[in-house]
């Protein structure tokens, strides 16, 4: 039995890359490696990269892309803003299978956090949004979410003299769909969580994590799983097939039109069940998973990715490992390690 694991452990760690490898070169987005990834020898071989603060963001639309993240006032009843559903002092998400949204008729997926989203090559699960800025657009038309229309919410940011003064500084035309589109972005693209124990480890400290954690990412790229979850976000830039070695819809069931992944948006029959693969930078605080929030733990989801995506079973002791360094991923916001709970203990300086 063992022997028979190891073999098709082994096989998977071979062929299933060397096939996404081609899809790879087709989808990946070029990231310049940072300077301290050049310094590290071997480390630009390694499949995760450590993430590196985002470069020229201009402070004051930061700032005021988070106040309009945060603002109500962009919803139709002034009830819900961006932060209702991503909880920046937490996870960037929220813990729900799905959001409840407008009077019942929210989002039918599980809430993607807007942490290291940047880094995405498309947004969403099924990639319908190019862009941070395409992103948005959903939003605020989505019966479910702000429900309302551009020029309601510029209408309405226009009698705010204050957002008049802060938008008239930063761009020529003030007020405007293009303007707020920009300056949500440009906040969302200051959403890095830099510093995780896993980059420390990255970038050659290695007492940054746990010897179990340091098992862990040895059975993450053994397994294959880094073939896709790979780059800096540790996902998010390739899109895959759910189910390569079963049919988890037929095993579901409720074949829900929400659920179909990619293909709602090409209409194209081998796009069905094919998602974003998800980036695994936060998957320790972001529960429940998978786009439907069906998975409650991270133990059941990576049987599930073992069984459907791997087409084996992982032993728990494997599963411990993976989890283990799962846990060494999510770096600082604001200087507090998100999901610390140990006070001041685990709060450093930016
Ligand atoms: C009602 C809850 C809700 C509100 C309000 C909301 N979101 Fe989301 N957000 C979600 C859900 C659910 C998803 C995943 C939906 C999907 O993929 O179809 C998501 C996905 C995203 C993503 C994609 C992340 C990724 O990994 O692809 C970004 C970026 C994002 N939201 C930003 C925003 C911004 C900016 C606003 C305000 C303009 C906003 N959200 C308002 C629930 C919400
Ligand atoms: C063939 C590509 C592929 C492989 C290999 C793979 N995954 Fe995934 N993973 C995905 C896709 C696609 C999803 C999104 C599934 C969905 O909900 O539609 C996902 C989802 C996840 C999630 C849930 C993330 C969330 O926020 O809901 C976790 C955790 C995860 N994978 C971990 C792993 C681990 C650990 C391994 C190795 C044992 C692995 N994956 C192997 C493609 C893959």
């Amino acid at each position: 039995m063992r022997r028979l694991a190891a073999f098709r452990r082994g096989r998977a760690g071979v062929v299933i890359p060397a096939a996404l490898l081609l899809m790879l070169a087709a989808e990946a987005t070029a990231h310049k490696l940072p300077p301290s990834v050049e310094a590290v020898p071997g480390l630009h071989h390694e499949p995760i990269q450590p993430l590196s603060p985002p470069e020229g963001l201009d402070p004051d639309k930061v700032r005021l892309g988070e106040r309009l993240f945060l603002d109500p006032r962009l919803s139709r009843d002034n009830d819900m803003a961006c932060g209702s559903c991503h909880d920046l002092g937490s996870n960037g998400a929220d813990n729900l299978p799905h959001p409840k949204g407008r009077t019942g008729a929210g989002p039918a997926l599980n809430t993607l956090t807007v942490f290291n989203g940047g880094l995405n090559h498309r947004q969403f699960w099924d990639g319908r949004a190019n862009s941070l800025e395409e992103q948005i657009d959903f939003v605020v038309t989505n019966p479910g979410e702000f429900a309302t229309s551009w020029p309601e919410i510029v209408a309405r940011l226009r009698q705010d003299p204050d957002y008049g003064r802060a938008f008239g500084r930063l761009y020529p035309d003030g007020i405007t769909a293009a303007a707020i589109r920009d300056a949500i972005a440009t906040f969302e693209r200051s959403l890095v969580t830099l510093d995780s124990p896993f980059d420390r480890f990255l970038l050659g400290d290695a007492e940054a994590i746990s010897a179990e954690a340091k098992e862990g990412y040895r059975l993450f790229k053994d397994y294959g799983c880094a073939s896709c979850h790979q780059g800096s976000n540790v996902g998010g830039n390739l899109f895959m097939k759910f189910g390569v070695f079963g049919d988890y819809f037929a095993d579901r069931g409720d074949a829900t039109q929400a659920y179909q992944g990619r293909f709602n948006v090409t209409g194209k029959d081998p796009d069905r069940y094919v998602f974003r693969v998800p980036s695994l930078r936060l998957a320790v605080l972001t529960a429940p998973y998978l786009h439907d929030g069906s998975v409650k733990t991270l133990e059941q989801v990576i049987r599930v990715m073992a069984k459907y995506q791997l087409g084996y079973a992982i032993p728990d002791r494997d599963i411990h490992c993976l989890v283990a360094f799962l846990q060494t991923l999510p770096g600082k916001y604001r200087g507090r390690r998100l999901g610390a709970t140990g006070g001041d203990a685990e709060r450093a300086a930016p």
